[in-house]
Order: structure tokens, then sequence, then C-alpha cells
């Protein structure tokens, strides 16, 4: 039986931590686990998130064991060794597949019947290495993929434009990490094709600052952690967008990760597309246009992200 009003998320740290306390904050659910496998941590977290919910929504937050999370809607996997300055989010593969191996079976044991969301990195990787290691139907297993990057891609948009980044229609597609890229082919605002708004506000440079702006989009990751050693509100705002679109059954479009089953020609890896989501998880992908410098792109990308599941003997 599934408590549509019960969320879990694995992994307390900065990334759990604040994914928690904006699902707190939503008023989605009535009640949430902390699990970690530092007990003290999600205990801690738990305590301090609880005593924000009388100025927002009742909920009950605790920390627990996978026993409670059997019959959430939604369990939020966020564990995992983060990315040092300098580092990749691909040279993490090895310790968090390690890390994956001792979460995902103990999820599978206890018969969950939700959605799993899957945030750590590489989260690509990782959204394939649950679906072997969990056993779950594909479609119930979600990668937070590229929803964050196309977040920054549309906030950086939006600035350039001046205009609300809601009102930006323009993905980032592919890995969530270096050889991600953005689908200028169909972008627009309002309906109105991008290069051609961009004229509309004195912009008339495209190919410069495209590249710019993806640039910036792509290295955002970087030159937050090596300022602050991690990123974690743009996650937890994504988590909970979602989570909001999983609950709510919205059939929205969000570039998640999932397992790809011969679009574009890719098969057998997790990579990012627009993606209609409801309350059974994911529902189809979209299959957008793509230029063939795109299509080019999007192959490097799987090709990237194959070697490392290969190499990774998932
Ligand atoms: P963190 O080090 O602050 O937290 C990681 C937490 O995982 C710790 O509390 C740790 O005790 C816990 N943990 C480790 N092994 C565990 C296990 N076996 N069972 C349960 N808990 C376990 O790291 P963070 O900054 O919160 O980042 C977490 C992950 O999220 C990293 O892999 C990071 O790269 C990723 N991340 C993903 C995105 C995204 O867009 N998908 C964005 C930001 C961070
Ligand atoms: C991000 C993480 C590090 O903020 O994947 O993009």
């Amino acid at each position: 039986m599934v408590n549509d009003r019960k969320v879990a998320v694995v992994g307390c740290g900065f990334v759990g931590s604040s994914s928690a306390f904006a699902l707190m904050q939503s008023g989605l659910f009535s009640e949430m686990v902390l699990i970690d496998v530092d007990r003290a941590r999600a205990e801690g977290e738990a305590l301090d998130i609880s005593h924000g919910a009388p100025f927002a929504h009742p909920m009950r937050i605790y920390a627990g064991d996978y026993e409670d999370a059997a019959d959430a809607a939604i369990i939020v996997v966020t564990a995992g060794a983060a990315q040092k300055p300098g580092e990749t989010r691909l040279d993490l593969v090895n310790k968090n597949v390690a890390i994956y191996r001792s979460i995902i079976p103990r999820i599978r044991e206890v018969g969950f019947e939700g959605i799993l969301l899957i945030v750590s990195n590489p989260v690509d990787v990782l959204t394939y290495a649950a679906i072997k290691m969990s056993g779950l139907p594909e479609s119930r297993v979600i990668g937070s993929g590229t929803v964050l990057d196309t977040a920054r891609l549309q906030e950086a948009l939006g600035d350039h434009l001046g205009v609300d980044p809601r009102d930006v229609e323009a993905y980032i597609i592919g890995e969530h990490g270096d050889s991600e890229l953005a689908v200028w082919s169909s972008a627009d605002v309002a309906g109105v094709p991008l290069e051609d708004f961009c004229e509309m506000r004195g912009h008339f440079d495209h190919e410069a600052t495209e590249a710019r702006i993806v640039d910036e989009v792509r290295h955002a990751a970087y030159e937050i952690i090596a300022r602050k050693y991690a990123t974690y509100y743009g996650i937890a705002m994504s988590v909970q967008r979602l989570c909001r679109a999983i609950m709510g059954d919205e059939k929205c479009i969000l570039p998640v990760s999932s397992l790809m089953v011969g679009e574009y020609g890719l098969s057998d890896i997790a990579i990012s597309m627009p993606t209609i989501i409801g309350r059974g998880g994911i529902e189809c992908r979209v299959p957008i246009s793509l230029d063939d410098e795109e299509l080019g792109e999007l192959h490097r990308s799987a090709a990237a992200l194959s070697e490392v599941i290969d190499r990774a003997q998932l």
C-alpha cells in the first residue's frame, strides 16, 4: 500500500537536508522519513526541519530506516560523495555505485511500490544502476537529470532578455554533466523563436551569446563548488518541482533522466530528454526535433555515459 502523503529522503547531507526543507515547505506531504548511514545526522536534520513545520504545514518528520520508507509515495536518494573542487561528476562513479549497492537492495527488500527519484551523481549512471538494482519498472525510476541545468539555462536567458525565466522554453538535454547540450534549434519565448526574440530585445550576436550561456550553464556547479564547496538550493527546488509534478499527476514536461529504449538511436543508458511526468512516474519521452549538430552532441554525450556504465559493470 502506498501512502500518498509520505516521502522519504535517503542521504541527509547538503542536498538531502535542503530537499527535505523544501519538501516540508511545499505542503505536498504530511510525513517525511530521513535516512542516513550517519543516524545522528538524520536525527539532527529531522529535529531542525520539524521546528519550521508550524510556520508552514503540519508534518511529522523523523529519522528512520528503510522499513519506514516502504510505503512512501516517493523516495528521494541523495546519498553519496559529492564533487570536490576540480572533480567531475563522473569521477564519483565508483564511490557512489558502491554506496548504491548498499541502499537500493534495501529499498527493494522492503517492497517499495512508489517512485524512486535519483539525485546523487553521476545522476544518469546512478539512475541506470538504480533501475538494474531495484527491479522496479523503468517508469518508476526517475533521475533528476538536467532539470537543474534547464533551470539554470532559463534563468540565464531570462536575465539576458529581461523576461520571466518561466516564459523561456529551452532545454538542456543529455548527460547531467560536462557533455550536456542546449537545444537551441527549438528554443522560444512565448512561441517566438529564440533568435527572433533576442533581436526584438536588441541582441544580435546569437552564436557568441549562445556559446557563452551554455558554457556558463555547464560550469555553474564548478563555479559554486569552487566558492562554497557544494550546490544544494537549486537541486532542492528541482526535487520539490519533481515531487509536485508526480504527486499532482501534472503530466508536465521536465527533462529528467530515464532509460532510453531506441529514441534517437539510443538504448541501454539513462539520459535526459524532455519527458511527461505524472503520478506513475515517466509517462513518455517527448521526441523534440534536434538539428544535425545537436543530434551529434547528444550521441557524443550518450557515448560518454555508455563508457562509464560499461566500466562500472552495472
Ligand atoms: P554530502 O556529503 O553533504 O551528503 C551526503 C550524505 O550521504 C551524507 O550525509 C552521508 O552520510 C550520506 N551517505 C553516504 N553513504 C550513505 C549510505 N550508504 N546510506 C545512506 N546515506 C549515506 O553531499 P551532498 O552535497 O549532499 O551531495 C550528495 C549527492 O548529490 C552527491 O553525489 C552530489 O554530487 C549530488 N548532487 C546532485 C545534484 C543534481 O543535480 N543531481 C546537485 C547537487 C548535488
Ligand atoms: C549541480 C550538481 C553538482 O549542481 O550536479 O549541478
